[in-house]
C-alpha cells in the first residue's frame, strides 16, 4: 500500500515477497534512507551511521569497520566482557527484582559502552549514558513525522532564522550545537585515555591503534568516531526491547521457560553462570530467543529506506525518492509462513522426527534488510542469548498473583521505532 504525506509517497510493504524482492534483491537502489532535511541537514546528523545515504562512499566505510568490529569472531573477543556483566545482572537482579526493567536497560548500556569505548558505566544516572539519552531524544523530536515542514518544503532551509515563523531555524541551531557536543564526548574521552596510557582494549583503540601500525588520518579517526557512534544507538534500546520481551514471555509461558531451563542446566549444571562457549550448544534456547524475535517484533517496520531511482514493480510504479517501509509485523505473523501466529510456540524452529519443516527462521526480518540490515545482529544474539541463560539459570519468572487473580491479560505492545511487550506485574524469584 501507499500514501502521502505532503508530498512524500510512502510505500509499505507486507509481503515476504515483496520485502525480499526490493529491499534485499535491489538493495543497490532501495538502501538509501529518507531525507530528514531538520535532523540531517540543519542538525548536522548526516553523517550517522543510520542516517548516511548508502550512495556516499562513508556508508561502505562505516559498515566495513562495523563488519569486522563486530562480527561473529569479534564478538567471542568480548566473552570475558560479556561474562562479567552477565554476574553484575545476577546480582542486581537477585537484589531488586522488581526492578528488573532497569537492570536489563543498565546492562545493554553497559555491554556497549565497554565494547565500543572501553567505559565502565557508574551508576543508574551514568554522564556518558545520559549523554547518548539525549541526543537520542533530540534526533527523535527532529525526526517526528509531520512536525517540521522543512522536511517536505526543503526550500525553507533557506529562510533566515530571524523571520517570522522560522522558530525551526532557531530550534536547529540549539540542537546541533548540543548534538556535535554529545557526539563527540567518548570519542575525546577514549583519545585522553589513550594519552594518559589507561584505555582499555574496545572497538574504538582497536581501530585507531590497528595491530598492523598504521597511522590513522585525522579522516579515518572521523570515520571511526561516527562508525562508534552507532554502537549505542543501535544496540541499546534494541536489545532492552527484546530481553524486557523475553523476561514478560517466560512469565506467561511456564512450560516455555522450564524446558529452556532445564537445557541449561543440563549443559552447566545449578552451580555455575553459564558462559559464551555454551551458547552454541543451547538448541532450545536459540529456537526461544528466535520465536521472541517473531512474536513481539523489535522493529515491527524495520527502520525506512528510500528509493534512489523511479522503479517498476508488479505493476506498481515506484517514485524516486519514496520511502519504503517493511511491514516486519505483518510478515512475523503470517499464517502462511507461521501457522497459528500468535501462538508462542518456540518448537517452530526445531526439526522434529514427524519430518515437518522447520518455519522461516524470523531473524531473516528481524534484522533489517539490503546494504542497511543490522551489522551487530550477532553481537546482539549472543549478548542476549547469555543474559536470556543467566536470567534462568537463577530465576524463576511468573506473573504476579494479582496479574493471575482475574486470567491473564491479553499481551499488549508498546509503540515507536523500537517496540517490547507492555510490561504486567510479575514476580521473579531465585530458584532455590
Ligand atoms: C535485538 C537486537 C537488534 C535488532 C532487532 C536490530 C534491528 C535493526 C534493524 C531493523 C535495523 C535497520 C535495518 C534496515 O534499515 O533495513 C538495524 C540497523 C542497525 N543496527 Fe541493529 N538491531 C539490534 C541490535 C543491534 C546491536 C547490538 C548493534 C550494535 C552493536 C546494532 C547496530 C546497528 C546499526 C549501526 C544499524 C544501522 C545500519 C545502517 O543504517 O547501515 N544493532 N538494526
Amino acid at each position: 500500500m501507499s500514501f502521502r504525506i505532503y508530498n512524500q509517497t510512502i510505500v509499505v510493504l507486507n509481503s515476504t515477497k515483496a520485502v525480499h524482492d526490493l529491499l534485499n534483491n535491489r538493495s543497490q537502489l532501495y538502501s538509501d534512507r529518507p531525507r530528514s532535511w531538520m535532523l540531517h541537514d540543519l542538525c548536522g546528523r548526516r553523517n550517522t551511521v543510520f542516517n548516511i545515504p548508502a550512495t556516499d562512499e562513508r556508508h561502505r566505510q562505516y559498515r566495513a569497520l562495523l563488519r569486522t568490529g563486530i562480527n561473529q569472531r569479534a564478538t567471542l573477543s568480548y566473552a570475558p566482557l560479556l561474562e562479567s556483566e552477565l554476574i553484575d545482572f545476577v546480582q542486581r537482579l537477585e537484589d531488586s527484582p522488581a526492578s528488573y526493567q532497569g537492570h536489563i536497560r543498565r546492562n545493554a548500556a553497559a555491554v556497549i559502552m565497554r565494547v565500543a569505548y572501553g567505559y565502565t558505566i557508574s551508576g543508574q544516572d551514568d554522564f556518558f549514558v545520559r549523554t547518548a539519552e539525549e541526543a537520542s531524544q533530540i534526533s527523535g523530536r527532529a525526526m517526528a513525522p509531520g512536525r517540521w515542514l522543512v522536511n517536505y518544503f526543503p526550500l525553507l532551509r533557506f529562510v533566515p532564522s530571524w523571520f517570522p515563523g522560522a522558530g525551526f531555524q532557531r530550534q536547529a541551531v540549539i540542537w546541533r550545537k548540543e548534538l556535535d557536543a554529545l557526539s563527540g564526548t567518548p570519542h575525546k574521552w577514549v583519545r585522553d585515555q589513550m594519552a594518559a596510557g589507561t584505555d582499555k582494549d574496545c572497538f574504538t583503540t582497536r581501530l585507531l591503534r590497528p595491530s598492523n601500525g598504521k597511522i590513522v588520518t585525522a579522516n579515518e579517526e572521523d570515520i571511526i568516531k561516527w562508525a562508534s557512534g552507532g554502537l549505542y544507538a543501535g544496540a541499546a534500546d534494541t536489545t532492552f526491547s527484546a530481553l524486557t520481551s523475553f523476561v514478560l514471555l517466560m512469565a506467561v509461558h511456564p512450560d516455555v521457560q522450564e524446558r529452556a531451563r532445564s537445557e541449561i542446566i543440563e549443559i552447566d549444571g545449578v552451580s555455575q553462570l553459564p558462559s559464551v562457549s555454551d551458547l552454541p550448544k543451547f538448541v532450545y534456547l536459540a529456537a526461544v530467543l528466535k520465536e521472541v524475535l517473531r512474536s513481539a517484533p523489535v522493529a515491527p517496520l524495520a527502520l525506512p529506506h528510500q528509493v534512489i531511482e523511479g522503479d517498476l514493480y508488479e505493476g506498481y510504479s515506484i517514485p524516486k525518492h519514496a520511502t519504503v517501509m517493511a511491514n516486519v509485523w505483518s510478515i512475523m505473523h503470517d499464517e502462511q509462513m507461521y501457522p497459528d501466529p500468535y501462538s508462542f510456540d518456540p518448537t517452530r524452529f526445531i526439526a522434529d522426527d514427524t519430518g515437518n519443516a522447520v518455519q522461516p527462521d524470523p531473524r531473516a526480518y528481524a534484522f533489517g534488510f539490503g546494504r542497511r540490515g543490522c551489522p551487530g545482529s550477532h553481537f546482539a544474539e549472543t549478548s542476549m542469548l547469555l543474559i536470556m541463560a543467566g536470567t534462568l539459570s537463577r530465576f524463576k519468572i511468573s506473573p504476579s498473583v494479582k496479574e493471575t487473580a482475574g486470567g491473564l491479560p491479553p499481551l499488549e505492545y508498546t509503540s515507536g521505532l523500537t517496540s517490547h511487550i507492555k510490561p504486567f506485574d510479575i514476580d521473579i524469584v531465585p530458584l532455590k
